[in-house]
């Protein structure tokens, strides 16, 4: 292999870190050429059209954020916009660049350049993902500022959208592998289902979807923005236990509690077990827990409904006074009650705490001890609940790892040694 030697104009796509990854997801067809240079970069080649600019910010060894040049207030608007989710350290430096990108000054300019060019002849919405969109969601041009990290099979880069008066426009997931364009499918799918109910209810205020589909191989799905004043929900307040039980009931009433065996729950968690164990030697062991959860509740009486399946602080933020609640991809019907609290204090310990599992089950223990009364469970639903969400959070470990992510260390096995643990005693 030769390597150009200048490289800076070399296809970002080629490259082994989170701008390679998030370039690969976001211009799957070779048909569009990238390049990345300086903001002088030469005019592109004959018979070749640039179509679209962005800032990589700060650089593309560290880069963090492709930002769309061409109208300044734009660029700007990519940056400010949803500062208020960022933790603060990522939101000062945020508001920073947001000031040199309104006065077109100092960073951006020395920035490099992520240039997308196509054939004169092509069909740049063939091409090009914000040029698709536009012609999809026919609002005129739209551009799209994203993301970049480390990679990581089981993230979804994300575009968002913004029109030529910067107003955000919609906010798009792109699927890319298989785990992920399930994800995005299921969100989909998932946000179409939702009740609407009415502005008094606790249902919390939910984006909905503007388009989804396939495209260039990768699965999308565009929804509307968050309102822009949205303010994260602080993860040391107590749950949002109004809004969880109006997620649960649609909107409606209670339930009529029924027993765990013969319920549609139970069912599917069966049916997937079997999958799994199909699948991979450790799904013998889901296949089993599901048996010993069966032994041990299946007289329990439980209230099902839906979950949002991913109910954390960093999922959830407030609006004029409601909860508004986003990324739905995990969300589903016949859930027992209290699934998402369970969640809650089991990814808190987990990913704010970076606790091991055993931890993280004691929070989900703790966290349904003290407020699964207020959803109506006695003591023998609280464990009920833990011992199934456990088992449901193994299976959606291997969903993914078998969807192309790989295992998460964090959970696997740990999660099914608990789980055989808690079910045996
Ligand atoms: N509709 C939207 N409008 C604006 N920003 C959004 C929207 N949806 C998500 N975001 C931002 O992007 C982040 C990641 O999106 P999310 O739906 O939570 O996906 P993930 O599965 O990657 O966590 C959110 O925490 C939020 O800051
Ligand atoms: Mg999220």
């Amino acid at each position: 292999m030769t390597v150009s030697p200048d490289v800076r104009s070399a296809d970002p796509r080629e490259r082994q870190d989170g701008l390679g990854w998030v370039t690969r997801a976001v211009f799957p067809g070779r048909g569009a050429r990238l390049s990345i240079g300086s903001r002088s970069a030469s005019a592109p080649d004959p018979g070749w059209r640039t179509v679209a600019r962005y800032a990589v910010v700060p650089s593309a060894a560290r880069a963090r954020f492709l930002l769309p040049l061409g109208r300044r207030r734009v660029t700007a608007a990519s940056v400010l916009a949803y500062n208020a989710l960022r933790p603060p350290k990522v939101r000062a430096a945020r508001a920073a660049l947001g000031t040199a990108a309104r006065l077109g000054v100092l960073e951006l300019a020395r920035m490099p350049v992520l240039i997308v060019s196509v054939p004169d002849d092509a069909d740049p919405t063939e091409l090009v993902l914000a040029e698709h969109l536009s012609a999809a969601l026919g609002r005129g041009p739209l551009y799209g500022a994203f993301g970049v990290r480390a990679p990581d099979p089981n993230h979804k880069p994300t575009l968002q959208l913004f029109d030529a008066d910067r107003r955000p426009r919609g906010y798009a997931k792109i699927g890319w592998n298989g785990a992920t364009r399930a994800l995005v499918r299921a969100e989909a799918a998932a946000l179409h289902e939702l009740p609407r109910p009415g502005a008094t209810s606790d249902y919390p205020l939910v984006p909905r979807v503007l388009m989804h589909g396939d495209w260039a191989g990768q699965a999308l799905a565009v929804v509307e923005p968050l309102p822009p004043d949205v303010r994260g929900v602080d993860p040391a307040e107590p749950p949002r236990l109004a809004a969880l039980l109006a997620v649960a009931r649609r909107g409606g009433a209670p339930g009529t509690p029924r027993e765990l065996a013969g319920s549609p729950f139970l069912g599917r968690l069966s049916d997937l077990a079997t999958k799994a164990a199909e699948a991979v030697d450790a799904g013998a062991r889901a296949v089993h827990a599901v048996r010993r959860l069966t032994e041990r509740h299946g007289a329990t009486l439980a209230e099902f409904g839906d979950w949002h399946g991913d109910w954390v602080p960093w999922n959830l933020g407030t609006h004029a006074g409601r909860l508004v609640a986003w990324d739905w991809e995990h969300s589903g019907p016949h859930a027992p009650i209290g699934f998402d609290l369970a969640h809650q204090g089991f990814q808190c310990a987990l990913i704010l705490r970076s606790g091991p599992v055993p931890d993280a089950v004691r929070a989900a223990d703790d966290l349904v001890g003290r407020y699964g009364e207020q959803l109506g469970l006695g003591p023998d639903q609280r464990r009920f609940v833990v011992d199934a969400y456990l088992i449901e959070m193994w299976l959606r470990t291997w969903r993914l790892a078998d969807g192309g992510a790989g295992w998460n260390r964090a959970l696997h096995p740990a999660l099914l040694d608990v789980i055989e643990d808690r079910l045996s005693r």
